[in-house]
C-alpha cells in the first residue's frame, strides 16, 4: 500500500489498529463532526473497523491516515473515491479529528498531497470536494491547496438548525 510524505506528515495505510483509540473518540466528537454526513449517530470501534475494511477492499478508494512526522500520532484521515474511472475524477474526504491540531495547516498540506498523488501516479484528470458553506476551514485549506471554486449549490444541506449552500471545488491535471 502507497505511503505519501510532506513536510510534516505521513499520509499512510488505515488498518484494523486504528478502529479504537483516537479514531473512535473523534467519530463520537460532536464539535469534528459538526459538517460532516456522518454526524449524528454513536459510532463503535466495530463499525470503525468495518468502514475501513470495506475502503481498504475496494479498488476505487484510497484511504490514508494523517501521521505526525514529528511523533507519529494519528490526527485524522483522508481519502480519494470512489474514483469515477470512466470520467478519471476523484473526489477528496477528509476528517482532522485532533482539535488542538487545527488551524497548523495539516488539511491544506494533505489535500494538497493526496490532490497530487491523484492527478499524477492515479492518473486522474480532475479531483473534486464539497463542503458546506458554514466550513470556513474546510474551504480555506482546499483553496489553499490548489482547488478553485467551481459552484454552489444553493440551501443544499440542512445542518439541524437552518439551510446551508454546499461549495464545490475542483483541482485539474496541469
Ligand atoms: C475543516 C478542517 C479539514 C480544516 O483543517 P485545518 O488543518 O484546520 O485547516 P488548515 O489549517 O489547513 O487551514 C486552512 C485555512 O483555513 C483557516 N481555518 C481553519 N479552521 C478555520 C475555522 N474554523 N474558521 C475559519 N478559518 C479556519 C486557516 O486559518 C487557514 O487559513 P489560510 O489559508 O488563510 O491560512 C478540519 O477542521 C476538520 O477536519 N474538521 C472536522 C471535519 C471536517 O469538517 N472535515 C471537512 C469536511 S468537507
Amino acid at each position: 500500500v502507497t505511503e505519501l510524505r510532506t513536510p510534516r506528515l505521513r499520509l499512510g495505510p488505515l488498518g484494523d489498529e486504528h478502529a479504537g483509540g483516537s479514531y473512535l473518540r473523534w467519530m463520537n466528537d460532536p464539535e469534528v463532526m459538526r459538517w460532516l454526513e456522518a454526524r449524528g449517530r454513536a459510532y463503535a470501534a466495530d463499525d470503525l473497523r468495518d468502514f475501513i475494511q470495506a475502503q481498504n477492499a475496494n479498488p476505487l478508494v484510497h484511504l490514508f491516515g494523517m501521521f505526525l512526522n514529528e511523533d507519529g500520532r494519528h490526527i485524522g484521515n483522508i481519502k480519494i473515491g470512489p474514483v469515477d474511472a470512466k470520467h478519471r475524477r476523484g473526489d477528496i474526504g477528509l476528517l482532522i479529528g485532533d482539535r488542538p491540531s487545527w488551524g497548523k495547516g495539516f488539511a491544506r498540506e494533505a489535500i494538497a498531497a493526496i490532490a497530487e498523488y491523484g492527478l499524477g501516479p492515479l492518473r486522474l484528470h480532475k479531483m473534486t470536494a464539497g463542503c458546506y458553506a458554514g466550513n470556513e476551514g474546510s474551504r480555506r485549506a482546499f483553496l489553499a491547496a490548489g482547488f478553485v471554486q467551481e459552484a454552489v449549490r444553493r440551501s443544499h444541506f440542512w445542518t439541524g438548525e437552518a439551510w446551508d449552500d454546499e461549495y464545490l471545488f475542483a483541482r485539474m491535471a496541469a
